[in-house]
């Protein structure tokens, strides 16, 4: 029942107090400060500022800004890549096996939803956290990004004349996909609560692993054995549509990696009080945790393997990636020392230097300079 009579003195102290959340850090959106003073670039900070984040300049991040540069020069979309080649293979009888078929409906039915929880994850959790504006900046493109990904699935189902449905809810009825996406959704369900804000070292952890979730593991592991299956299949001129589409994509996603690898440790370094060892075990652990996911997925999209491609050997790529991962935070690896059994993988990322890796048309759209990010 509503209560209509006059609110305390006490209770309109209570609602006017600012609430603790809001306290933390700023969005963006308060009341302007009238007599605010200029931003000096000491005030900037990447959590729990208290600097103006409506002004870009003067810059603090110039690292933030180059990649925001970067992807900008990076620019494509998935219509320009003709399609005619994969149609008529997936048409034909015999192009492709059972198995290259089973392995190419899970990979695109695990990218077709996680491109849009990536997104969401970047809109409406990651976005509102983090306090700079050259950061927020990137995070605008990456979210267009992540929407040409998104734009990159539908082009395909459509091409290619698939079943809709059974793609884009393959989340939610292929387990080892579940599985992972559940796994993911845990650490930006901790941020979705509107009461939720950093600024005490609880949350900012919870933070943390949002951002080692999304960036380190969903965008930098778990994208990666999905690359290597759709490339191993054009290196071998098998959908070679799909393949210069994912090339792109995964161009994309080595400075959404890179940008969230930067992000986390220069939180690190302002905040050393979070990087506890008990924290840096439990990022440890969350690596270990998403690689073994990631086994399971393999076995799930290659229960034989095929041509060069088995589940065991992604999940000794796995190994080495998560490895890798570990040193680029500074912490100790997860796993043995494991090589790259897919060292083709590396010149996959370099367009400028590969033009002919599928030995099919490649559009050069790098027009600044050269960037490698891995
Ligand atoms: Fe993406
Ligand atoms: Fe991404």
């Amino acid at each position: 029942m509503l209560d209509w009579s006059e609110p305390s003195s006490e209770t309109i102290a209570r609602n006017t107090l600012p609430l603790a959340p809001a306290a933390a850090g700023a969005t963006g959106l308060e009341d302007i400060d009238r007599n605010g003073g200029r931003v000096s670039v000491d005030d900037k900070a990447m959590i729990n500022c208290r600097a103006d984040v409506n002004q870009l300049l003067p810059l603090k991040y110039r690292w933030a800004w180059e990649k925001y540069l970067a992807g900008c020069n990076n620019h494509w979309m998935p219509t320009e890549i003709p399609m005619q080649a994969d149609i008529a293979l997936w048409k034909s009888r015999d192009g492709l096996s059972a198995d290259e078929r089973h392995a190419i409906k899970r990979n695109l039915g695990f990218f077709a939803t996680s491109e849009s929880l990536v997104a969401n994850n970047i809109v409406l959790a990651i976005y509102r956290h983090l306090t700079n504006p050259e950061c927020r900046q990137y995070l605008l493109r990456q979210a267009f990004e992540e929407a040409v990904h998104t734009h990159t699935f539908q082009y395909i189902v459509e091409s290619l004349g698939l079943d809709e449905g059974e793609l884009f809810n393959m989340y939610r009825e292929v387990p080892s996909i579940t599985d992972k996406a559940a796994w993911a959704l845990k650490h930006t369900q901790n941020l979705e609560d509107p009461g939720f804000s950093t600024g005490t070292p609880d949350k900012d952890q919870a933070f943390l692993r949002d951002l080692v979730a999304f960036y380190v593991v969903f965008e930098g592991m778990w994208f990666y054995t999905g690359f290597a299956q759709i490339l191993s299949l054009g290196r071998r001129n098998k959908m070679v549509g799909i393949a210069e589409q994912y090339q792109y994509i995964l161009r994309d996603e080595s400075i959404h990696l890179n940008f969230g690898i930067d992000v986390i440790n220069q939180i690190r370094n302002e905040n050393p009080h979070l990087w506890t060892p008990a924290f840096q075990d439990e990022v440890r652990s969350m690596i270990a945790e998403a690689a073994e996911l990631e086994a399971a997925y393999g076995r799930d999209t290659m229960p034989r393997g095929f041509l060069g491609l088995n589940a065991q050997l992604c999940e000794q790529y796995m190994h080495f990636i998560a490895n890798r991962r570990c040193a680029q935070l500074g912490l100790a690896p997860v796993f043995a020392a494991a090589d790259n059994p897919f060292p083709w993988m590396s010149e996959a990322m370099d367009l400028k230097k590969e033009k002919n890796f599928f030995e099919t048309r490649v559009i050069e759209y790098q027009n600044g300079g050269a960037l490698n990010w891995e």
